[in-house]
């Protein structure tokens, strides 16, 4: 089938789009390089440079008429998003609100959103956190992704438009660009190989849920035609700490370096981990790759 992939130039969606081309459909990737790389798009995926809120994105769409959309374009920082939050609402918000509508208007069969499980509940009143949580993010970013998860319940409510709403926690492996501001096992990777100062925020007890982006890819495949009108958490059920992840790359890597400890994030959950079981009731998804196995692939990766 013919599937366009938003921000398919970043670091998940471009596995995403690996993983669309492997299984023999037809990809088009659209980014507009704000932090993806041209280099990210995978051989056999046509590429369109332009900005999900441009002319030039509703006219791709309206060309191409894609059966699926698989919408991964973003602002994607919570560090970013805390001080332009309002930058979050037009690239997260109305760029999702825009892809659901021009899907809907191209007859598309259905839409996949890659939203977020670790920055949308907030600071959860339990854990592992289920889909039935109560919602109240505590970043712009966390908001504006749950914004767009309403818009493309509006449009699946009124025009009919399929949808798999996803949400991840927290994403690693390769390809996650070590120099942007999210993603600490990418950046504590590269600095380790480089042999730079790592800086821990805050004490680094704050334990999140971190999935492999190869199982995330997995999900985005198994959503082409399953999960229906669902929002679905993608996580691993288990917390890690940022000191463990340290301690982990720091042995993978062999090196003796200790970390800094600096302010803690703004707008950062402190302990979030997703349950998972409706995604694997529902997709038959079920992580399938170890902290210890994802770590290693991702030194090893970078290493190259
Ligand atoms: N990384 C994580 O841990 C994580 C967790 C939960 C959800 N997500 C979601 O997954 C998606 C991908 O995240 P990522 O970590 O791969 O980030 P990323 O920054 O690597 O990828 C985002 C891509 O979108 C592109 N983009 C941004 N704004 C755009 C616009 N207006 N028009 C066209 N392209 C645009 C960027 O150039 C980039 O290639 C995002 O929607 C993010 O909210 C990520």
């Amino acid at each position: 089938m013919r599937i366009l992939v938003t921000g398919g130039a970043g670091f998940i969606a471009s596995h995403v789009a690996e993983a669309y081309i492997a299984a023999g459909h037809e990809v088009h990737v659209v980014d507009n390089l704000a932090t993806g790389h041209r280099e990210n798009v995978p051989a056999g995926a046509e590429f369109h440079q332009a900005d999900i809120l441009s002319g030039e994105f509703e006219e791709l769409v309206a060309r191409l008429k894609p059966e699926v959309v698989n919408h991964h374009a973003a602002q994607a920082s919570v560090k970013l998003s805390a001080s332009n939050p309002l930058g979050d609402l037009d690239a997260n918000a109305r760029g999702t609100a825009r892809v659901a509508e021009f899907a809907a208007a191209n007859g598309v069969r259905k839409l996949i959103y890659a939203s977020t499980g670790g920055a949308l509940y907030g600071d959860p009143e339990y854990v592992p956190v289920d889909e039935g949580h109560p919602i109240r993010p505590i970043s712009a970013y966390g908001l504006s992704k749950y914004m767009g998860e309403l818009w493309i319940g509006l449009v699946g409510r009124t025009k009919g438009l399929d949808y798999t709403i996803l949400r991840y926690a927290n994403a690693y492996g390769p390809r996650q660009d070590p120099h942007g501001e999210a993603g600490v096992v990418a950046i504590f990777t590269g600095k380790l190989l480089a042999g730079e100062q790592c800086t821990i925020d805050g004490d680094g007890e704050q334990m999140k849920d971190y999935v492999y982006v190869s199982d995330l890819a997995r999900a985005n495949l198994l959503a082409l035609e399953l999960g229906s009108r669902r929002a679905l958490n993608i996580g691993t059920c288990s917390g890690t700490s940022v000191n463990a992840i340290f301690a982990t790359l720091r042995d993978s890597v062999g090196s003796e370096a200790t970390a800094l400890h600096g302010p803690p994030r703004p707008g950062d959950v402190r302990n979030i981990w997703l349950e998972s079981s409706l995604a694997a009731g529902v997709l038959g998804w079920k992580p399938e790759v170890s902290f210890a196995d994802g770590m290693r692939a991702t030194v090893e990766a970078a290493r190259e």
